[in-house]
């Protein structure tokens, strides 16, 4: 059994659509933890629901960066986490987790890296630059996390159209699908261990 915990700032639609795919899969993984920096998120709201462990976890609450990292990686090992999932978490990983789950940390971008990545580069700003540069198509990447933002290894991407007269928004919801299912599909494979931990 695959235990995952999933790191969200957000509303946490790519939680949702992970736990309803491991629950429909009947798949050998569990989400066991949702860490989130904010505590009014969705994300955290929807681990309550559902009797996930919610944990708000931020770096304000502690007196500096050593004892919030201790925390953190205190959190992942009491839940006995095997893969760390990004799923619109805002913050970057300090090197010391990134360390101690290296190649077992992912995360879901919506653009088509390396392009339109880096720090930044989040949310409808990417959606913006894709518009404004004219592209043809665009997507969303699943990856591996290191110590640098969207730079890990491209574990699966798929695309879409950016259609004549497409906006941001229309594109973000185009790319939020793909989103919805490329993640799933990963953890899927780390859980049938078609992708090593
Ligand atoms: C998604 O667009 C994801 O690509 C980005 O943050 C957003 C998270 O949305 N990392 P949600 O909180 O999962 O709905």
């Amino acid at each position: 059994m695959l235990n995952i915990a999933v790191f969200a700032s957000g509303r946490g639609s790519n939680l949702e659509a992970l736990h309803r795919s491991l629950t429909a899969r009947a798949a050998a993984a569990r989400i066991v933890a949702v860490i989130s920096n904010n505590s009014g998120s969705g994300a955290l709201a929807f681990a309550r629901a559902n009797g996930i462990p919610a944990l708000h976890l931020s770096r304000q609450r502690f007196d500096d960066d050593a004892s919030f990292n201790t925390a953190m990686l205190g959190v992942l090992r009491a839940h006995a986490t095997d893969l760390v999932v990004l799923a619109g978490y805002m913050k970057k990983l300090d090197a010391s987790v990134v360390a101690a789950y290296r190649g077992r940390i992912i995360n879901v971008h919506p653009a088509l890296l390396p392009k339109y990545g880096g720090e930044g580069m989040y949310g409808m700003r990417v959606h913006e630059a894709v518009v404004a540069a004219g592209d043809a198509v665009s997507g969303a990447t699943v990856h591996l996390v290191d110590e640098e933002y969207d730079r890990g290894r491209i574990l699966l991407q798929d695309i879409v159209t950016v259609a004549p007269g497409e906006t941001p928004e229309s594109l973000a919801a185009k790319v939020l699908n793909v989103e919805h299912r490329i993640l799933p599909e990963v953890v899927t494979m780390f859980a049938e261990g078609r992708i090593g931990l």
